[in-house]
């Protein structure tokens, strides 16, 4: 029965040619001006060259959504398995993977702040390599999330996790700065300075954007989430930023092309810290230790 598990669940080789096909393929969606800024192709850039130096075989897509990374992640050589709390997603990210010859049951449904909900996946650990896009600012349970997504990877492997910026709050002017300079910047100033910082900012600021939504999203800052990874067990720890905006995000509608290409050209911006200002988004890359740690596994549901 093992073996026939096995033979059934062994993944498929991707030929070089249709490898190369699928990596072009995926270019050209996340190139294309009507599927948005390619802002995961840039953090993808700097992934893949990492993964490449490590080394990397097999890498774990946490949130795999409808599996646009598999072909990048698959036409780099790696072998790839997927986890993702929405069942739908489960089925579109499955479908991919046939598309492309790959195993479809290396995607499994779970919730990564619970381990007891994904054992397969937990069989299939220890990976290279994990990547979370788009995970961590929903979490609930976050140190839950960062413990369980160490112990899926070897003792010296590296997860990527993408994070909102809050410093990002500085540059687009709108209630996301009134928030981080009122919240997070001026929290303990005296109440009568508060009060007029915030009359002051107000008739300033575009307040009415975004719009609230009902599913809101964590912002982390890149200046103190070294030390969220380093509780959650982590080491090692690089702040890569991606998704760079040439000026206010509510500029970009009435600028269009060259807003975008003008983003596009600070992608790779050799400052070291512009980025931290100018993106929306950034990966933190962080490795599990090579010796033991006594942090173990979290549940939560
Ligand atoms: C913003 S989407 C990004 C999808 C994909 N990673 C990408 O970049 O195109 C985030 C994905 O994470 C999944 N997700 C959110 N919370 C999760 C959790 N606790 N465990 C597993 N997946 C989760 C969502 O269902 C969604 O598919």
């Amino acid at each position: 029965m093992t073996a026939l598990i096995e033979a059934l669940t062994e993944p498929r080789e991707l030929s070089e040619e249709a490898s190369a096909s699928h990596a072009r393929e995926a270019w050209d969606r996340l190139a294309d001006i009507d599927t948005g800024y390619p802002a995961n192709h840039f953090a993808f850039q700097q992934m893949l060259n990492v993964l490449a130096e490590e080394g990397a075989e097999r890498v774990l897509e946490v949130g795999i959504g409808h599996g646009a990374a598999i072909p990048v992640l698959a036409g780099a050589g790696l072998q790839v398995a997927g986890l993702e709390i929405n069942d739908l997603l489960v089925e579109k990210s499955r479908a991919r993977m046939i598309e492309l010859g790959l195993d479809d049951q290396s995607v499994s449904w779970g919730d990564i702040q619970d381990s007891t909900t994904y054992p397969a996946i937990r069989r299939d650990a220890p990976f290279d390599a994990l990547i979370a896009m788009g995970v961590l600012p929903h979490v609930r349970y976050e140190k839950a999330a960062l413990e369980n997504m160490r112990a899926l990877v070897r003792p010296g492997g590296l997860v990527f996790v993408e994070c909102r910026n809050s410093l990002f709050s500085l540059i687009t002017f709108n209630r996301y700065t009134h928030e981080f300079l009122m919240d997070d910047l001026l929290h303990d100033a005296p109440a009568e300075v508060r009060q007029a910082v915030d009359a002051y900012i107000r008739p300033r600021l575009e307040m009415d954007r975004p719009p609230v939504s009902s599913h809101a999203s964590t912002f982390h800052n890149p200046l103190t989430v070294p030390e969220v990874f380093r509780a959650a067990g982590f080491e090692d720890i690089v702040i890569r930023p991606f998704h760079y905006h040439a000026g206010m995000p509510i500029l970009e509608a009435q600028l269009g092309q060259v807003f975008r290409d003008g983003s596009v050209a600070l992608e790779n911006e050799p400052s070291g810290w512009r980025g931290l200002f100018l993106c929306s988004a950034y990966v933190v890359q962080a490795r599990r230790p090579v010796a033991p740690s006594h942090a173990g596994q979290v549940n939560h549901g």
